[in-house]
Formats: structure tokens, sequence, C-alpha cells
């Protein structure tokens, strides 16, 4: 028999080209060549996730009852250990059975939520440079992204006031992410009072992307989004265990909010996936009942890491902000260089992988993006070997 040729459906053609192909394959041909690289481009924890959590996963995928299709919205127990670690990070109170949903990771999430709300031709407000999952979500719902660009005019903060209102009547959604990837801005309480006012003037739902929230520095804790007053009318908030206790491949986040935005995405939830085994959510409850210790060590491994890198930078030449969160350095590219290139030459003159910054979107050119996923000690030479470097 002969093969046909199998198309794809128009939504994955429409894909935005992946920038990152390019830079992946670069990587592989120095890695090919001997170079010792050194990885500023991934984002995922290089630490372990603390033995605590380990121990209870163990434990509990031994018992039988753990075994068997887990409940959809997740399970009661981890929902109200959600609930119980909201109030006391953000003294925020949640109904842990109808505004807290269990995620396999805050991923699926953010991907899914658009189904439930996004009719084909609706807007989405959409930050970019961004996590990219926000503009293709929308695309595979059949709905529009509206770009709100993210520049250091702006601050790297959304400008509300610069949404054409014939945009913002039709908009369905609006995403927003604090602290941010890849720049690291963090949005404080005044701003998302002003979000929840100019979503309930345009009657907008308001998805709050807060994976980031527990990595921050010199003690100043991010804001929820929940803090502020009619928060919880207009959106929900997203949120991940992957990075605050480095559980990047256990696959469990979780989203609070307004429960009817839950149910919604709930019903989506409940007809293409089966939940999150019972056993990791018991890891999670374990997880979030752990006192600040633990994530005090977590924090304090990043903050040396961000305090070698990020003056090493200046002392170079670089122009670059001190991020007060996340685990990324949003880069300015010297003089002369687009995003590509200097990634390109970072890499093939000096075995450094960084992320060009259009790979977030066009709002991005001009920057790369760096992580401190990696050791003091590779931080550093990464620095030595940077100073080698024209830029
Ligand atoms: C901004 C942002 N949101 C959400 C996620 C998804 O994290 P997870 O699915 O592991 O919870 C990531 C992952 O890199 C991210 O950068």
């Amino acid at each position: 028999m002969t093969g046909f040729p199998i198309e794809v459906a128009s939504r994955i053609k429409t894909l935005p080209p992946y920038l990152f192909a390019a830079i992946d394959k670069m990587k592989q041909a120095a890695i090919a060549r001997g170079v010792d690289i050194i990885n500023l481009g991934i984002g995922d924890p290089d630490l372990p996730t603390p033995a605590p959590i380990i121990d209870s996963l163990a434990e509990a995928a031994r018992l039988p009852k753990h075994h068997q299709y887990p409940s959809y919205e997740g399970m009661l127990t981890f929902r109200q250990a959600v609930a119980d670690w909201y109030h006391r990070r953000f003294s925020v109170k949640l109904d842990a059975a109808n505004e807290v949903l269990t995620l396999i990771g805050s991923k699926e999430g953010i991907g899914h939520i658009h189904l439930a709300f996004v009719n084909p031709g609706d807007i989405v407000l959409v930050p970019s440079p961004g996590y990219p999952v926000y503009p293709v979500g929308t695309a595979f719902s059949g709905g529009l992204s509206h770009i709100m660009p993210l520049t250091r005019t702006n601050g790297f903060l959304p400008d509300l006031d610069a949404i054409p209102k014939d945009v913002a009547k039709k908009a369905k959604l609006m995403w927003l992410n604090s602290p941010n990837n890849p720049t690291s801005v963090v949005m404080t309480k005044e701003y998302f009072k002003r979000v929840v006012e100019f979503a309930y003037e345009h009657r907008i739902i308001v998805c709050h992307d807060a994976a980031y929230s527990e990595i921050f520095y010199d003690g100043k804790r991010p804001a929820s989004f929940m803090e502020v007053d009619g928060a919880k009318e207009v959106g929900v908030e997203f949120h991940s265990l992957s990075k605050t206790y480095n559980m990047t491949g256990w696959r469990l986040g979780f989203v609070v909010g307004n429960r009817d935005v839950l149910a919604g995405l709930g019903k989506v939830k409940s007809n293409l996936d089966s939940g999150v085994f019972e056993a990791v959510q018991a890891a999670g409850i374990t997880a979030l009942g752990l006192d600040d210790t633990v994530t005090n060590h977590i924090r304090r491994i990043y903050q040396e890491r961000r305090d070698t890198l990020v003056p090493g930078l200046k002392s170079i030449g670089l122009e670059v902000e001190t991020p007060p969160a996340a685990f990324y350095i949003w880069v300015t590219v010297p003089n002369g260089h687009t995003s590509a290139s200097f990634t390109a030459h970072l890499l093939e003159q000096a075995g450094i992988v960084t992320t060009p910054g259009n790979g977030f979107g066009a709002p991005g050119e001009g920057y790369v993006r760096m992580t401190v996923c990696t050791s003091k000690d590779r931080l550093a030479e990464a620095i030595e070997r940077m100073k080698k470097l024209a830029m």
C-alpha cells in the first residue's frame, strides 16, 4: 500500500515559526565539536526537589486508593492545602471546593482556558514578549491575539491606556504575568487595582500567571492579583509548584479565583484529561505545608547567582536591570547586534547558550534572556568568557 500525504490542520500550520530551532541546531553543532557549553538558556531549576516531598510521593504511591482515576478537579485535601497556603502567603481566603482547581502543571490550564471562553474571532489581550502558550492557546480556540507590547518605555508593563477602546470592548480575556517571564518585572498592587477597574469596565476575564511568585529577592514578596479588591470577581490566578519547589517534572499546578471561570475551565478539563495522579497531589500537600526555610534556601541560591551574573554583565558594559524576582535576566543586546546575531555570537565565540528575545514575541527584539538555573561557578566562568569577547 502506498501512503498518502498527511496534512496537518491549519491551526498547526499557522503556528508562528519556532525561533529557537536555529539556536538549538547551533548548540548541537557546538556540543558535537566538543565545546564546553554553559547553558543560560534553560528556565528549569537545576536544584533537586526537596527530600520530604519525594518521601511523601514514595509513601503515597504505595497506597492502592491512589491508583485509580483521580477526581478531575483535584483532591479536596490538595485544594484545601492550596487555600491554606494562599491564606498564609497572601492573606487571601479561598473556598477550596469552588475556588481552587488542580492542574497538570500550570501550562495545561493556561493552554486550555481559551477553549472555555474564547469563541472564534474573539480578542485576547496578550503581553509580548511573553510566555508563548498565551497566543498559541488563543489561536487554537480561534481567537485573535491583540498584543500588549512590553517595552522599556512602559516599564515592561502592559499599557492599559494604549489599548484601543474598540479592542477593549471586544476583548474576552486578558493575560498578565508577574513576576514576568522573560523580563522578571513585578506588578504592584496599585497596578493590579487598575487592571481590576479596566476589566470591570470592559467585562474582560483577567488571567494572571503567577508561576514565579515564590522566586523573589531581597525579601520583597511579589503580590498576588487576588489580594486586590474585586479581583475574584473578574479573574483567576495560575500557580505552579514547578519553580517554587523544583518540581517541573512532576506536573502539578493550580488555578484559583472566580468560581464561574473555574467551572468553565473544569468543564473543558473533565472532557479532555483525567486529573493528576493522587500520589503527586499528596506530595504537593507536603510541599505547600513546608515552612519557609526550604523556599528561603532555594531563593538564597538564586539570589547569589543573580548577584554574580548581573554585576558581571554590567562590568562588561551590557545594559541590564537587576531583577527583583524570577530567574531571568533581560539583557539589551550591544549596538550593531540583533537578538539572533548576539545569541549566535555568544554561542559560537564563547560557548554560552542564551535565548533570543524575539523568540518571546516581536517586541522582544533587541534583547536576549539569560537564566540563573546554572551554578554560581559556571556563571562566573560565563562572565570571564564574555570579557574576552568583542561586543
Ligand atoms: C510564565 C510561565 N508560566 C507558566 C509556566 C508553566 O509552568 P508549569 O506548567 O511547569 O507549571 C512557565 C514555564 O516555564 C512559565 O514560564
